[in-house]
């Protein structure tokens, strides 16, 4: 079992994916660009017309490790992330099985903004879902892109905190 990180930015050459790069290379974990799947909003009635569906088994099947980048947006979470995280309710509804395979994982979340730091309240939906779904919420970092370019100082924040959080939970074979 091993780590991935699924990535929710609106573009997928963009800073999100400069960072999750970054992780990828110094952890060797997978990412998942979310902008290559159609996935649609959520739906009561539950329909089975697009990706979700493969995309979520194949995570729960695959991972032991959720590492959710996104953009900060408008204070919070990037759209494409949301609808993600709205539509793991379909398994909350059918194939309940599927749903409950996130139970004991990890989730840690990266976001990217052009403030240097977040404001309060952006982990808790991330740290809310982890409690709900019984995973073990492991943290959080906050990077941002200069000249196109993660800071020097910054990487040493996200080298602790994949030394700290990433690596010591999870691994990548
Ligand atoms: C619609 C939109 C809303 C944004 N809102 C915020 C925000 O609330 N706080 C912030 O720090 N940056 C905000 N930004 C800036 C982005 O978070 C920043 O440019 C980030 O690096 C973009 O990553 P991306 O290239 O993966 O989209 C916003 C950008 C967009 C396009």
């Amino acid at each position: 079992m091993r780590g991935v990180i699924i990535m929710g930015s609106s573009r997928s050459n963009g800073n999100t994916a400069k960072v999750a790069t970054y992780v990828q290379e110094q952890t060797g974990f997978d990412v998942i660009d979310l902008k290559q799947f159609k996935i649609g909003h959520f739906d009561y009635a539950v329909q089975d017309n697009d990706d979700f569906r493969r995309l979520f088994k194949m995570i729960v099947d695959q991972y032991d490790s959720l590492i959710f980048a996104t953009p900060i947006y408008w204070y919070t979470m990037s759209g494409i992330m949301k609808v993600f995280f709205d539509r793991i309710s379909d398994f909350l509804f059918v194939e309940k099985d599927e749903g409950r395979k996130l139970r004991g994982k990890n989730m840690a979340v990266i976001s990217c903004g052009s403030d240097h730091e977040v404001f309060e309240g952006f982990e808790m939906p991330f740290k809310q879902s982890a409690t709900y779904l019984g995973m073990h919420y492991i943290g959080h970092v906050h990077t941002y892109i200069k000249n196109e370019q993660i800071p020097v100082d910054l990487q040493h924040s996200i080298d602790r905190f994949i030394r700290e959080k990433l690596t010591a939970n999870a691994t990548n074979s």
